[in-house]
């Protein structure tokens, strides 16, 4: 396939009506989709795309029921043995959002897990966690802000903007895919998504395959992605 994305991101949603369709508890479809996280990983880098952003866990989601968010916390506990593996495999892992609010055990580990892969050139894994848009460009906002009271910077630019932006080291964000019908952004890298290309599927997240992911990005090539040109 010619004009392959660099960049895509992922909104990992329709666990819960994945596993409401069993008649199993929501958790359940939250395990099967950090499986399809996995496998999706791997199809990417074979299908020749250098990042993939995943959003795990948005600041909306606290609103969730605790049993559900510790379920989830659970699941990130026992993932963080694949994330590690893959820093092992010359991917770079990097954490999208504040996981201050986390348990010391997965804090610790997410953070080396991201120092560790820091020079790793194979490919990047981006995992939102905690993350909001606004709070990430609240957050850059504030730096800046700082910045410029103390005189180191002498203006606001976008470019220091996206700087200081989680996805500073990853490549421009060319394409966001968002299964299980829904047809919104919820918050997911709404600066970044300023040109990207989106492709809605019907699919629940833990049925997404590499046959979707290759309609997508089929979808994607076919696009004439103008930039305000004509
Ligand atoms: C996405 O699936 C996973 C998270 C938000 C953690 P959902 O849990 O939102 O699944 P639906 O949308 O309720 O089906
Ligand atoms: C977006 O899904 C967040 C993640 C996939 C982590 P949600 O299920 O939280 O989004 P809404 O509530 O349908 O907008
Ligand atoms: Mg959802």
């Amino acid at each position: 396939m010619e004009n392959i994305p660099q960049h895509i991101g992922f909104i990992m949603d329709g666990n819960g009506r994945w596993a409401k369709k069993r008649g199993m508890p929501r958790n359940f479809g939250h395990d099967r989709g950090a499986a399809v996280f996995k496998k999706t990983i791997n199809w990417c880098r074979e299908l020749g795309v250098k990042c993939a952003t995943f959003y795990a866990f948005s600041t909306e989601n606290w609103r969730r029921p605790p049993d559900e968010i510790k379920g989830i916390m659970d699941l990130l506990r026992r993932y963080l043995k694949d994330i590690r593996e893959s820093a092992d495999e010359n991917i770079r892992i990097i954490i999208l959002g504040d996981i201050s609010p986390f348990d010391g055990d997965i804090r610790e580990e997410l953070t080396d897990i991201m120092r560790t892969s820091k020079d790793n050139t194979g490919f990047i894994v981006g995992i939102a966690l905690n993350y909001g848009g606004r709070a990430e460009i609240c957050r850059a906002a504030k730096t800046l802000a700082e910045k410029y009271s103390r005189g180191e910077i002498t203006d606001i630019t976008e470019e220091l903007i996206g700087e200081y932006l989680y996805t500073s080291d990853m490549p421009p964000l060319d394409l966001v895919i968002r299964p299980s019908g829904e047809q919104r952004l919820s918050n997911f890298l709404i600066w970044q998504a300023a040109y990207a290309e989106f492709v809605f599927m019907d699919v629940l997240w833990p049925d997404f395959t590499k046959k979707d992911l290759e309609y997508a990005i089929r979808e994607y090539a076919g696009r004439d992605r103008r930039f305000g040109g004509i």
